[in-house]
């Protein structure tokens, strides 16, 4: 059946609830050309501003998976796990979790993304290990899990097309932050992948899309809902964002960070998480028999898979990781405890220095980057390093250096008004 989209503009605009077929045909008519970009924008900006309810975000997620292929692990002997981040900083997690989990017994298939604006993306991060290869085709796909029991890789233009479309409009139309869209965006697209279980890290603090617990606990309540009504397994973790995760920032940075991890090291945040989201994946994919993940990373086998993993892609787990060419210290400027490091502002600064990009199709340095020497909690002393800026172009250090104004906090050892590292734990 036809729609006329002024029609279902006005409805959403008017506060009114959109029928399944409205959505069916807006989200196709508009996947196929037939709907303009400024009919699209004025729809979505109703959304953000009047909301969808639980059938509504129902229906346009099912709609935007219909767009698009739908991915088969069913050939494979073992469950799949994913896990999803909404983003932040430092969040390196997938790095060591994807091929620790394949160690201790599940297939993890994930398609990744890139980053922009102040949140890394996993891709450039991989992409600093010489050769590695972000796109892959299905085949290939399949072929690196069954050779490394994990993957990483782009998704094919052939996954959930309206969401693609649509999110470069929201981009554009400051229609990015509305929980039914977000949701709806990030499920589609992990429904659509295919995996049979997944693990939500839904970031919360100012380094997130979610600055505070009550919309992270509405977001989490929502995808959880979305992915166990499409039948995948799905729970959902609320994580700390109020301050970087681990000591890195940066693409070859977290890279190396996140070696250390899969080396039995590593700070002591990423080894926390990287674990419990292991065994909230294990057991949302009913593994039989699964390996313990903190085993897995002390025996080297969690590092034999990431080594099949990257060379599976075609990289070099040996190769030196790019370095940038310059590097600046910033000092404490006191002696006491460091009482706050505001991820935003870190995130910020290492977008500036090169780290991130501002357009899709700018790049990025794989060497640039933050280099943390303190975090929350820990004593400083007046002139030693808080932390080392890295750049390609000394150029860059002086925007990098006004982002991070206010970003740190030296005083008293205090009650911590810091987040936990986990604050919630929402399951169907
Ligand atoms: N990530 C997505 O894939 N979609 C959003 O809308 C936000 C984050």
């Amino acid at each position: 059946m036809g729609f006329d989209a002024i029609e279902i503009i006005t409805a959403k605009r008017d506060r009114g609830e959109l029928s399944t077929a409205q959505i069916d045909w807006v989200i196709d008519a508009y996947t196929r050309g037939e709907v303009a970009d400024e009919q699209m924008s004025a729809l979505l900006m109703a959304i953000l501003l009047n909301g969808m309810d639980r059938r509504e975000i129902a229906d346009w997620t099912q709609a935007m998976i219909r767009s698009g292929e739908r991915m088969d692990w069913s050939s494979l002997d073992r469950p799949t796990a994913d896990k999803h981040s909404t983003g932040g900083v430092g969040d390196k997690i997938t790095l060591p979790l994807a091929p620790l989990v394949a160690a201790c017994g599940a297939y993890v298939p994930q398609l990744s993304g890139r980053g922009l604006g102040h949140t890394g993306g996993t891709l450039d991060k991989l992409e600093s290990i010489p050769g590695w290869r972000a796109s892959l085709s299905n085949d290939e796909m399949l072929g690196v899990l069954r050779a490394a029991g994990a993957v990483v890789c782009a998704a094919g233009s052939g996954l959930a097309p309206a969401d693609r479309k649509l999110y470069a409009l929201r981009d554009v139309t400051g229609t990015v932050e509305s929980i039914p869209l977000i949701a709806s965006s990030i499920m589609s697209k992990k429904i659509a992948e295919g995996t049979g279980s997944l693990v939500l890290d839904v970031k919360v603090g100012s380094g997130a899309f979610m600055k505070n617990v009550a919309d992270a606990r509405e977001l989490a309540r929502t995808m959880v809902a979305l992915g166990s009504d499409a039948g995948v397994r799905t729970v959902a973790l609320l994580t700390a964002m109020d301050r970087p995760l681990g000591l890195a920032v940066g693409n070859a940075l977290e890279v190396q960070e996140a070696v250390e991890v899969l080396a039995g090291g590593g700070p002591q945040d990423i080894v926390e998480l990287t674990v419990r989201l292991a065994r909230e994946m294990l057991e949302a994919a009913e593994v039989a028999g699964a390996r313990d993940p903190e085993e897995a990373l002390k025996d080297g086998s969690a590092m034999d898979a990431w080594r099949r993993m990257i060379t599976a892609q075609g990289g070099d787990p040996d190769a030196a990781l790019p370095k940038a060419a310059e590097s600046v210290e910033v000092a404490a400027p006191a002696s006491g405890v460091l009482t706050s490091l505001d991820a935003l502002k870190v995130g910020i600064a290492a977008w500036r220095l090169g780290a991130g990009r501002a357009r899709k199709e700018d790049p990025v340095s794989a060497g640039a980057g933050i280099t943390l020497h303190a975090k929350p909690g820990d004593v400083v002393r007046e002139g030693r390093p808080l932390m080392t800026l890295h750049a390609d172009e000394a150029g860059r250090f002086e925007r990098a250096l006004a982002a991070l104004d206010g970003a740190y906090e030296i005083g008293e050892p205090s009650g911590d008004g810091l987040l936990p590292l986990v604050v919630d734990r929402i399951t169907a």
